[in-house]
């Protein structure tokens, strides 16, 4: 249905998904998010103020918006709760407009905990996670061990399944880790308050409510998180998050067939970054880094964690497998601002894997460290972006720049956006 959009990350996430679902929630009725936790970090600056969205949708300052958190995402209720008040502080009323499903799995405590102990234990293969217990709790969720929002709504239930899950995980963190028991009382209390304070946003239709939305012509925005390669299994494996990142994955947290989706947004930086370990064939040297960071608007500090983003110069084979595994429509180009200052621009057009020329990625993570990037260099326009408002206003040669990722990628331009402001965008054709 036209009416149903996926906004979708590309890369390694942090392109700026949270700024193209800010600017489509203007006309839009339902705005959901439907996989991964508040390992996302979506940044909106909306005129003076800067707004950090973790699992909260971004469409959340829009007051016509309803904003739903479906089954397929993991909830920290702790960190959710501090969303919910720090909107409110600042003014946002979330009572009636955000719905939380009961199928979603709750991060707990010890999520954390074996989060942190994990990466510790894994010393070489660690993965540079968030620490925000995002694979502990799809782990458990996958093991059938998983606790689930909607038992919030029947407390002695939940606390007597909590009782029974917290005598298995203690022997997991004595056995694995040699760490003391869980401190039941404690993290009993401590959900009291969290079950009393969520209940009224808990939704055990949010889905149904969703699908009915879109079926009777409202607008609806999947709003993705993280990048297609962190996508569990296709991304760069085993450097990815644990759950489904791209636009099949998006939909099927929101129990939404493909057949509902009328566009899907391919959301790409005009260069890479990604946060984490893992490999990344196009990543910058130190000079090439500082010449970015000359940019005061590059921002290439990590949402959620505050690590420096690694950074890479455009990585074309890389977009295209992506946006062909996601059905993007179209894409929308992110950051060109912080290219402004370069004299030169190179992009990466294809790969020289044992002496071989290969046009895509290879499947198996360790050959990404043996591929080469194969360059193409263009001229830098040198001149800020800044006073941009239309497509014809911008420098003849940033307009080649992305014309040449439009052709390279085989997928047409929905936006180019050249600052962190709502307003630095350039709208190319409309969606909603
Ligand atoms: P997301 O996770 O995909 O939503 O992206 P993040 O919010 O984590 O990271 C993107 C960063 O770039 C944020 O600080 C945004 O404010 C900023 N940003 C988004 N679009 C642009 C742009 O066109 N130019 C610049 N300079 N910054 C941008
Ligand atoms: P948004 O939605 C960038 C990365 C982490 C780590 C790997 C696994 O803001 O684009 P996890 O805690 O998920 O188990 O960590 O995935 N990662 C992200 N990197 N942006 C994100 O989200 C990310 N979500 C997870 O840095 O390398
Ligand atoms: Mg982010």
């Amino acid at each position: 249905m036209p009416n149903v959009i996926i906004v979708v990350g590309i890369q390694w996430g942090d392109e700026g998904k949270g700024k193209i679902v800010d600017i489509l929630s203007e006309k839009a009725d339902f705005v959901v998010r439907s996989q991964g936790g508040n390992n996302a970090g979506h940044t909106i600056v909306a005129g003076e103020r800067e707004f950090k969205f973790h699992l909260i949708p971004s469409g959340i300052l829009y007051s016509n918006v309803q904003c739903c958190v479906t089954g397929g995402c993991v909830v920290d209720a702790e960190s959710l709760i501090g969303e919910i008040q720090a909107l409110e502080k600042r003014g946002f009323s979330l009572l009636g407009r955000l719905h939380i499903s009961a199928f979603a799995h709750l991060i707990m405590s010890y999520h954390k905990d074996f989060d942190a102990w994990q990466e510790e234990l894994k010393g070489d293969l660690s993965i540079g996670t968030t620490k925000k217990g995002i694979g502990p709790c799809y782990s458990d969720k996958a093991n059938r061990i998983g606790i689930q929002v909607g038992e919030l709504l029947n407390f002695s239930h939940f606390a007597q399944h909590l009782n029974q899950i917290i005598s298995l995980k203690n022997k997991e963190a004595a056995h694995l880790f040699q760490k003391p028991p869980i401190d039941d009382k404690a993290l009993l209390e401590k959900y009291t308050q969290y079950a009393s304070f969520l209940k009224p946003y808990i939704s055990l239709t949010v889905e149904k409510d969703v699908l009915e939305a879109a079926k009777a012509g409202k607008k609806v925005l999947l709003e993705g998180a993280h990048g297609s390669y962190l996508d569990q299994t296709f991304g760069t494996y085993p450097y990815v998050t644990a759950a489904g990142t791209l636009a099949s994955g998006i939909a099927a947290g929101a129990a939404m067939g493909p057949t509902e989706i009328g566009h899907v947004v391919g959301v790409v930086r005009a260069f890479t970054t990604r946060v984490g370990h893992g490999p990344f064939p196009t990543e910058l040297k130190q000079e090439e880094v500082n010449l970015f960071l000359s940019n005061e608007e590059a921002r290439e500090i990590a949402t959620t964690t505050q690590r420096k983003r690694r950074m890479g110069w455009f990585d074309a084979p890389l977009v295209r497998q992506a946006l062909r595994w996601n059905g993007a429509t179209s894409m929308a180009i992110m950051k060109l601002d912080v290219l402004d200052q370069l004299a030169e621009i190179k992009i990466c057009t294809a790969y020289r894997l044992a002496g071989k020329v290969i046009d895509c990625p290879p499947p198996m993570t360790p050959d990404w460290d043996r591929i080469e990037p194969i360059y193409e260099t263009m001229p830098g326009w040198q001149k800020s972006t800044k006073d941009t408002s239309s497509y014809d206003q911008l420098p003849d040669r940033a307009k080649a720049y992305v014309k040449k990722i439009e052709q390279l990628c085989g997928c047409k331009i929905s936006f180019i956006s050249y600052g962190p402001q709502r307003e630095k965008t350039i709208q190319m054709h409309r969606l909603f």
